[in-house]
């Protein structure tokens, strides 16, 4: 990592904007090992001094990668004008350079990955990489062996391109506590299938325009894997964790 300015590295490590650390370093609160420093030009060596705000060790790490179980309402983005943003719900000390891998739409729960690390992020995403991202269903219409076969074989949602191949298949009920368990009694009523679906590309509103093309309507949406992480049973709606190494490992192959 080497060598930061002081006040970026307390400002990473989600101590404060630059200028509320500049305040702590002036009022003597920071110290670089047992000494007080208190010009936040000073340089830290990320890799092996260790820095105290009041007494208290700062952890700081280049990269940060967490993994959040998005509730609908919330939007997939860093900040916005009105709804709350998924890296607000990352409540913790953090670095304030945080954004989230892809797009999920508001109304569609689950697994959302987010990081600093905008070299994974492109791998994420990129078109040529076919990162598989796995979502649960529940959708208005019959899921018959010849839908399964179209989603197989791409369909026109619109676009220049039809659709990579996805894979369609009819599940059991997922229990959610999320928006699902709140589905009205119109909407789970009637011809209602629960399914899976797995896509390797990350088109707007991709799921949804898919089931349109064959005349069906997606009543509720959660994603459940990406590219190999698969959201944490026990994280409930709103909640996040870290990756773990394991996890990272999974990520970053080698
Ligand atoms: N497809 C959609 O239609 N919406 C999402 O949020 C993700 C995939």
């Amino acid at each position: 990592m080497g060598l930061l300015r002081l006040d970026k590295y307390l400002a990473d490590a989600g101590r404060g904007t630059r200028s509320e650390v500049k305040l702590l370093i002036k009022y003597g609160r920071v110290r670089i090992g047992d000494r007080v420093v208190k010009r936040p030009e000073e340089k830290v060596d990320a890799d092996k001094d260790s820095v105290f705000v009041d007494g208290q060790p700062v952890c700081y790490s280049e990269f940060e990668y967490y993994m959040l179980n998005k509730p609908a309402g919330v939007v997939s983005a860093v900040t916005d004008k009105r709804d709350k943003t998924v890296v607000q719900l990352i409540d913790t000390e953090k670095r304030r350079d945080l954004f989230p891998v892809g797009r999920l739409d508001k109304d569609t729960e689950g697994l959302v990955i987010i990081t600093n690390d905008g070299k994974l992020a492109n791998e994420m995403l990129s078109p040529k990489k076919h990162v598989e991202k796995n979502y649960y269903a529940i959708v208005r219409g019959t899921v018959t062996d010849d839908v399964i076969l179209r989603f197989r074989e791409g369909l026109d949602i619109g676009d220049d391109r039809i659709t990579k191949p996805a894979e369609l298949k009819l599940t059991a009920p997922l229990i959610c506590e999320g928006a699902a368990g709140d589905l009205d009694n119109e909407a789970m009523t009637g011809d209602i299938c629960h399914v899976e679906i797995t896509i390797t590309e990350g088109r707007f509103h991709q799921i949804k325009r898919m089931f349109q093309a064959v005349g069906m309507e997606v009543v509720y949406l959660k994603r459940l894997s990406m590219g190999g992480i698969t959201l944490d049973e026990t994280l409930p709606c709103g909640s996040w964790r870290r990756l773990s190494e394991e996890e990272l490992e999974l990520l970053m192959p080698g």
